[in-house]
């Protein structure tokens, strides 16, 4: 047990950008838990960083798609004084147009990249305020920059993440909770697979290893950032955004509407 840090639970930990997570942490020293479905790989994980960090690593088998298994992790995440970090990386992708199929297809993807994830960073900021320390890290994407090019159920669940961890840092303000939201692009991991989609046409330049994605990931939080996007050369690009957001916020409710949505002759 490191006595330094306390113990990160990582959610999608089996591969990809949860793996990278798991790996960086442990080498900075964390204890973890790390949850996904796959327990062989979470096992072959876990034997890896004990013996290569010397650290506590916990598996904890979990399908973040069901109601019951979220909330046993939820449960583990209230109750283990030890948590400070939750770093929330389960999620999947889909392939092709958002119409067309059965009604219910998107039922996992909103249950792991939205519903796991909001009962997860509700459960962690609650158990974190009352410690008074703590982190959440959870991974959005760069696609909510630019809505209209991606699939739209995605889309809208990264902006979900995006928005719910924007919020909720306000609530948190000064108990000592953090909260970080992770834009990556494109990024080496098996989500497009999975989804037996085929990204090869995207140039490699535009794909992060996510090794460099995880560090970058947790310099953006070092620095106390909310929302770090690992690509963007120029953090002057994010803050115009930021005013410009905020530009808009003294007009955003009033009592009449705006001249040009009235009829000419009751202005
Ligand atoms: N790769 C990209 O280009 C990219 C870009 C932006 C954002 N992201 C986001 O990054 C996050 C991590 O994805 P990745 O790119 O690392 O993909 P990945 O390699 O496919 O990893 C996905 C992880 O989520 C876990 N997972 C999926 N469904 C689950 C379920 N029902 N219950 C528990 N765990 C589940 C998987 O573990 P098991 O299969 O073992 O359960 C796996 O560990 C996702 O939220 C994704 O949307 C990825």
């Amino acid at each position: 047990m490191n006595m330094t840090y306390g113990t990160a639970l990582v959610t999608g930990a089996s591969s990809g950008i949860g793996k990278a997570f798991a790996q960086e942490l442990a080498r900075r020293g964390h204890d973890l838990t790390i949850v996904a479905r796959d327990a062989e790989r979470l096992d072959a994980l876990a034997e890896r960083l004990r013996d290569d960090h010397a650290v506590t690593v916990e598996v904890c088998r979990a399908d973040l798609a069901d109601a019951g298994d979220v909330a046993r992790v939820a449960k583990r995440i209230g109750s283990d004084p030890r948590l400070d970090r939750v770093v929330n990386c389960a999620g999947l992708w889909v392939a092709g147009p958002a119409l067309g199929g059965e009604t219910d297809r998107y039922a996992p993807l909103m249950a792991v990249n939205v519903v796991a994830l909001q009962t997860l960073t509700l459960a962690a900021a609650a158990a974190f305020a009352a410690r008074g320390r703590g982190g959440i890290i959870n991974i959005s994407s760069a696609v909510v920059m630019a809505p209209d090019r991606f699939h739209a159920v995605y889309v809208a669940g990264k902006a979900y993440v995006l928005a719910l961890t924007e919020a909720l840092q306000s609530e948190v303000a000064g108990t000592g909770v953090r909260l970080q939201a992770v834009l990556p692009g494109f990024t080496k991991t098996e989500l497009f697979d999975r989804a037996g989609a085929d990204v090869s046409a995207i140039p490699d330049e535009m794909k992060m290893d996510p090794s460099l994605l995880v560090e970058a990931a947790l310099a953006g939080y070092d620095a106390g950032e909310t929302v770090t996007i690992p690509s963007l050369p120029d953090l002057a690009d994010w803050e115009a955004f930021l005013a410009a957001r905020a530009a808009l916020e003294p007009n955003l409710s009033h009592d009449h509407p705006a001249s040009r949505y009235r009829l000419a002759e009751t202005v």
